[in-house]
Formats: C-alpha cells, structure tokens, sequence
C-alpha cells in the first residue's frame, strides 16, 4: 500500500511539474483521481475485444482503471505527447504500446480500425468546435465498428464537443464525479445504428 501511495505521490509530483512547463497543453494540475478513472473505464466498455485506444494519457491513471477493469497491457495503444509522460508509460506498461507524439494523428494508425474503444484525457476543448466535431466524427468512422466509443473526460457541463455538429453519433453522459478536482463527467460517442461517416 505505502508503495502504491509513493507512486501515485510521485505521479502527481510528475505531473505538476509538467503542468508548469504546459499548462495550456497538460490542461489539469494533476492526474484524474481513481473514481474518475473508473468512471472512465466503464464507459469504455472493457469487457469488449480488441484495441483500445488511449489519448493523452499522462501518467496513466486511466490506463491503470482500464486494467483494473480487464483491458489486458497488450490491448492498448497509449499515445502522448510530453516525453517525460511516454518515458514513464514504457516503464509502467511494457506490453502496451506507447506512441510519443500527437493523438491528433490517431486517425492515420492502422491500429484504430477495428479497435474496441478511443478514451481521451485530451483538452479537446481547446481545439475550434469544427475541427473538434470532425476529429471525433472521423475516429468513429475510422473505429467502423457498432457500438464501438470515443470516451471522453470533461470538466464542462454540456458536451465537450457541441451535439448538433455530431449528426448520426449516440451521445450518453456520465454522473458528475464529485470525487475530482475539478468534478467532472464522462461523456461517450458512438454512431447510431445504421449511420455511416465519410
Ligand atoms: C488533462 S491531461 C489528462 C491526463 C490523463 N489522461 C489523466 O486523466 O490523468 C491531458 C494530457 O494530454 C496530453 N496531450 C495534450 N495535447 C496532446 C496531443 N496533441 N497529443 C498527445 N497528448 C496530448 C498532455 O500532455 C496530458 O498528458
């Protein structure tokens, strides 16, 4: 347990520190707490095969409920931006693989099609409301599978990314997740039954 305390101490140390050199880009002072974490990975639906597909990760703490929920190491793809982070994922996850570089790009790896599931600790917010809306549309295009989700963390109150601009997606909402600094919710996207994407 003491061990546990330590990593998740040094993590959050990790993390700070990185959210001092980019704070617009690492978006959150530290790592999302374990019931937000949890959240996250019952949305992503783990019990389903195949990829899953995970988007700034930071130091992991959504990968670790993942696992805790029954994603096996060698089912995930971890892309990150900051060196530091991806350097500690390697370490933490050897199985898993660990792209550094720009989650934006996820829509190029062979890896999505097919993939069970995208989870996204990405400051989408950040990116204009089109573009936003047209890099989920195209990740869910590219998943090409029923039922498969991009999952994704807010501290928003209303959708991350707006609902109107998502035509033929499913949108489900989380509960707040007191338990955060700040609180926030999950919310899931799939495409509706019979809606295809180009
Ligand atoms: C709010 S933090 C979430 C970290 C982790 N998922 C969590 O919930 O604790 C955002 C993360 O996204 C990463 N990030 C931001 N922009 C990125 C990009 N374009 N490509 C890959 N990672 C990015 C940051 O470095 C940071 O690790």
């Amino acid at each position: 347990m003491a061990v546990l305390s330590d990593t998740r101490r040094a993590d959050a140390w990790q993390f700070f520190r990185t959210w001092l050199k980019a704070p617009l880009r690492v978006a959150a002072y530290g790592p999302s707490s374990p019931a937000l974490a949890r959240a996250v990975a019952a949305a992503a639906r783990p019990g389903r095969d195949g990829l899953v597909i995970e988007l700034g990760v930071g130091t992991g703490a959504l990968t670790e409920a993942l696992v805790e929920a029954g994603v096996s190491p060698e089912r995930l793809v971890l892309l990150e931006s900051d060196e530091g982070f991806a350097d500690l994922l390697r370490r933490r996850y050897p199985r898993a693989r660990v792209i550094g570089g720009n989650a934006y790009g996820v829509v190029d790896i062979p890896d999505l099609r097919g993939a069970a599931s995208i989870v996204s600790g990405l400051p989408l917010v950040q990116v204009p409301a089109g573009p936003r809306a047209k890099f989920v549309l195209d990740c869910l295009a590219r998943l090409g599978r029923p039922g498969a989700r991009f999952v994704q963390l807010t501290y928003m109150l209303s959708s991350p990314v707006p609902l109107p601009l998502l035509p033929g997606t499913a949108a489900e909402v989380s509960p707040t997740v007191w338990a955060n600094f700040p609180p926030a919710r999950v919310w899931s996207y799939s495409l509706e039954h019979g809606a295809s994407v180009s």
